[in-house]
């Protein structure tokens, strides 16, 4: 019986974590399940903030990095043309 007060708690801990978790959206609730964002969205998403918009390695994150992103523009130059 010494117990007892902590299964009340251990129940509205569960309770507010079942509550959050119906309450918050998830991917599948947002966007249609065969969506698959263009290649233009993604670099923009997940590169732009250090290669920056043009690719030309200005992102607004890179002052802030020890080695500056590369020019994405020239890379097949630099790589012998692949
Ligand atoms: C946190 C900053 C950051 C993000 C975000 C980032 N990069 Fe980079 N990237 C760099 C830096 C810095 C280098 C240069 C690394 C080096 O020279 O050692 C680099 C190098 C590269 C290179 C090699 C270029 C070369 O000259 O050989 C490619 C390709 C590249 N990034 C593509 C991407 C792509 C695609 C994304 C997104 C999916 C991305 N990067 C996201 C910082 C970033």
């Amino acid at each position: 019986m010494r117990h007892a007060p902590y299964g009340g708690l251990l129940v509205a801990v569960f309770a507010i974590c079942i509550a959050r978790a119906a309450a918050s959206p998830t991917v599948d609730e947002t966007l249609p399940p065969n969506y698959v964002p263009s290649g233009k969205l993604m670099y923009q998403q997940h590169c732009a903030t250090c290669h920056g918009i043009d690719s030309k390695g200005t992102g607004p994150l890179a002052s802030l990095l020890k080695t500056p992103p590369s020019d994405l523009t020239s890379l097949a130059r630099r790589h012998s043309g692949t």
